[in-house]
């Protein structure tokens, strides 16, 4: 059988930043999240029986299968199937975003290789796999607005959908720098969480912002929503950039878009910044404001793209 699934990626509105548990990826704190409608992956899964080895493919070039692989063996012994899978990846992603992430990637591959096993898992049990690929994927099993509930175990940490909000949401993402990542997030994670004075701090404080957010969410309070969103990212880099070795992924670029965003701010526009393992920067805004936010960023006119919420994940092509 063959099977090809679509997933979406999503932002962080309130950030996921270290791990309890690597191995399970179990998060220190839930976090809160939009899936966007124009970024995606599909992917394709095929067991076959007369394969020797995972194989995977991911925009036409073939790539060593060490992660997707032991991400296959979670889903081979939940299915009890002993067969190795052919896997393509196809990154919907306009070119140099910077956005290629892995949550879409988990979250295809979760539900296109479950699928493929002939497993029939609940949005929950799905969200739950693909966390274990990557956090942020148990989030874009989901359309719209996610919570990923931290959890106490492998069991309890799973995301899940918020009620649809009235706010029109969107993001302005600018793209700073395409470039590839300095250090993985992966890595960079571990070292906040081991070394930084300041991760209790954000932990204590990220936790409680979650449980606000649903609220300013639920009561279409958008200031509220764009504060709480600009704090969690500002915490979460404040807390990398206190680690040891010191790291920061501003690039100068970056604080030009994030002062930028204050001045709009100033001058009425609804708009609140947000970044994730890289340079780039996402302005949270309102979609009657979409222009002006533009307008307001004459120095980066072609590097500006515009998402608003998207779909859940789906299975596209059994056959
Ligand atoms: C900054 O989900 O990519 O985007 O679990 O190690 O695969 P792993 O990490 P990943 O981290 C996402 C971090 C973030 C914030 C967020 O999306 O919540």
């Amino acid at each position: 059988m063959t099977t090809t699934a679509r997933a979406h990626t999503n932002i962080a509105l309130i950030k996921y930043w270290g791990k309890r548990n690597a191995n399970l990826i179990l998060p220190y704190t839930s976090s809160v999240s939009l899936t966007l409608d124009d970024f995606y992956t599909d992917t394709t899964v095929a067991f076959d029986s007369d394969l020797t080895a995972d194989t995977f493919v991911l925009d036409g070039n073939p790539q060593p299968a060490p992660k997707v692989s032991a991400f296959l063996d979670l889903v081979r012994a939940q299915a009890k199937l002993n067969q190795f899978a052919r896997v393509t990846s196809v990154n919907h992603v306009p070119t140099a975003a910077g956005l290629a992430s892995s949550a879409s990637a988990y979250a295809a591959l979760a539900l296109a290789a479950s699928r493929d096993a002939g497993l029939s898992l609940s949005s929950l049990e799905l969200s739950r796999l693909a966390r274990r690929g990557s956090g942020s994927a148990s989030r874009s099993i989901f359309g719209g607005l996610a919570i990923w509930h931290r959890g106490e175990d492998d069991l309890t940490s799973f995301a899940e959908a918020l009620p649809e909000t009235r706010l029109p949401l969107r993001m302005v993402v600018v793209m700073v720098d395409a470039g590839p990542k300095p250090v993985s997030s992966r890595q960079l994670m571990a070292n906040t969480v081991a070394t930084s004075p300041y991760f209790s701090a954000w932990v204590e404080n990220n936790e409680q912002a979650a449980g606000e957010m649903v609220n300013a969410l639920a009561t279409a309070d958008f200031t509220r929503v764009g504060e709480l969103t600009e704090q969690s990212s500002a915490r979460m880099h404040a807390a990398i950039f206190a680690s040891a070795p010191a790291f920061t992924y501003f690039q100068p670029a970056t604080l030009q878009v994030w002062h930028a965003v204050q001045t709009m701010r100033a001058q009425g526009i609804p708009a609140y910044a947000t970044m994730d393992a890289g340079p780039n920067v996402k302005i949270l805004t309102l979609a009657p404001a979409v222009e002006a936010v533009k307008a307001a960023l004459p120095e980066f006119q072609d590097r500006l793209l515009v998402a608003g919420p998207g779909p859940a994940t789906k299975v596209l092509e059994e056959a």
